[in-house]
């Protein structure tokens, strides 16, 4: 499908985009980013009264908002309205409107319900293999003067954290009935994942997956398509996750009886807070584990890399609003935070609006996603999971960017000191341990979140190997 050459918003909001080149009028704080509506629009020209209705009600919970944007943290500090302080909420076309909200009925029925509990909680012990392990890394404890805990999500069955959420998602899906799923994919893990969940209930998949990841992730391809998944290589943008996401939206659009399993805590809500809520079994492990280990359920750092947010919500969830744990991101700084080849989200972003949240992203003055760059393609969104936007913004979590080299230099590090090679994502996570050093006292507890497999990343390794 063409891009759309026009697109009118009426009411107080106007927003006419011709050629790519937007121009705004009437917009107030609010920037509406091209990136988001793109890919809602057929081709031609149209009246978009629903983004004007969604607009103007969103508006009105933004002023409510930055008087509140100090509110007490719950799971993540959300609201009803799916908001996380200012960030958040759910910037939708009137034609998902429905998919939104027979969405968000079958996720708060199932969130507490116990039968529902009871059969994911035994597909994660019995095929994921959970517990993941909270390992003690003696000899990586001894090079950074403390002790370093590491919660082992690449041990998973298919390689990462992404299969907690593809599970939980997949059995919502079927109790609403859905027989397709869709999904987007950066590193092919959640595309992989949510094949693997499709091959086991059955369901048709159909993947949205940049080119470029395509090719960069050539095994993980592989492997959805021998799981039965159909995988859409999307040829625009710079051919990342975000076009991929795009084309994932674009789809559900024309097929609003399709289930869209978001990989991670970002979109709109209730996203964020299902894909967190899913991966939060993280932080409910390490609570008993590390009871059972040292003697207290809690750390005195955490510490877990951000691409939209979903592995490292799972670390922090339970431990949002525990004071004694020092929260500690890592995002990608690509070449370095001021090349212009970046993916350093939270460093670099401003308020806007992406794939249906307001949110931190990199766009230029004319609400222009600038776009991403990251050695890890898991990490190179452009936005940030809306709850991330509000936890580094009121100081909960503070986030480092990590560039491609010192991520490369982690993940030798590990391999060679514990013999666990990590995914490139979860090497930036690892390159916070440097960074930190100086902070560290010798009994202190570092917990951070191995959240993939290397597999996916010999090549990228080999071609580094020194
Ligand atoms: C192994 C791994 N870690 C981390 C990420 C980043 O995603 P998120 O921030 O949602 O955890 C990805 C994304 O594909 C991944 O594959």
């Amino acid at each position: 499908m063409a891009l759309t050459n026009q697109l009118i918003v009426r009411g107080n909001t106007c927003v006419y985009c011709q050629n790519k080149k937007i121009l705004q009028k009437g917009l107030s704080e609010l920037t509406i980013s091209l990136f988001f509506i793109l890919p809602l629009v057929p081709e031609g020209e149209l009246n978009y009264n629903c983004l004007f209705k969604t607009t103007s009600m969103n508006k009105e919970k933004d002023m409510q908002n930055e008087t509140n944007s100090n509110s007490p943290l719950g799971a993540g500090g959300i609201d009803e309205n799916g908001y996380y302080g200012e960030f958040g909420g759910a910037y939708i076309p009137e034609i998902l409107h429905g998919s939104f909200e027979r969405l968000k009925e079958a996720f708060y029925a199932i969130k507490d319900d116990a039968g529902f509990k009871a059969e994911y909680y035994e597909l994660l012990k019995n095929y994921v293999g959970r517990p993941s392990p909270l390992y003690f890394a003696s000899r990586l404890s001894a090079e950074y003067g403390t002790k370093v805990y590491l919660k082992r999500e690449d041990l998973n069955h298919t390689g990462a954290h992404k299969i907690n959420n593809a599970l939980g998602q997949i059995l919502l899906a079927k109790r609403m009935g859905k027989t397709r799923i869709i999904a987007e994919t950066g590193a092919g893990q959640h595309g992989v994942a949510t094949a693997t969940a499709c091959a086991l209930m059955g369901l048709e998949c159909i993947v949205f997956m940049g080119k470029t990841d395509v090719e960069r992730q050539f095994l993980n391809v592989q492997k959805m398509r021998m799981l039965g998944a159909t995988v859409e290589p999307v040829t625009s943008g710079n051919m990342t996750l975000k076009d991929a996401t795009n084309e994932a939206f674009r789809y559900w659009c024309s097929n609003p009886d399709s289930f869209y399993i978001v990989g991670s805590t970002v979109g709109a809500h209730p996203y964020p807070d299902m894909v967190g809520f899913f991966q939060s079994v993280i932080s409910e492990e390490i609570k008993w584990q590390l009871q059972e280990q040292i003697g207290r359920d809690y750390p005195d750092y955490l510490m877990a890399c951000v691409g939209g947010g979903s592995n490292a919500m799972g670390t922090y969830y339970h431990y949002l609003n525990d004071d004694r744990v020092k929260i500690v991101s890592a995002e990608a700084g690509g070449l370095g935070v001021d090349t212009g080849e970046t993916a350093a989200t939270i460093s670099l972003g401003t308020t806007g609006i992406i794939h249906g949240a307001k949110t931190l992203l990199i766009q230029d003055e004319d609400g222009q996603i600038i776009e991403p760059y990251s050695i890890s393609a898991g990490l190179d969104y452009p936005g940030i999971g809306p709850a991330h936007a509000f936890f580094a913004k009121s100081g909960r979590t503070k986030v480092l960017a990590i560039n491609d080299d010192e991520a490369l230099d982690a993940a030798f590090e590990l391999t060679r000191l514990e013999g666990i090679i990590p995914a490139i994502e979860s090497a930036h996570a690892l390159a916070l341990l440097k960074k930190e050093k100086a902070t560290f006292k010798p009994d202190d507890i570092v917990v951070l979140t191995v959240s993939g497999r290397g597999d996916k990343d010999m090549d990228t390794y080999v071609k580094h190997f020194k």
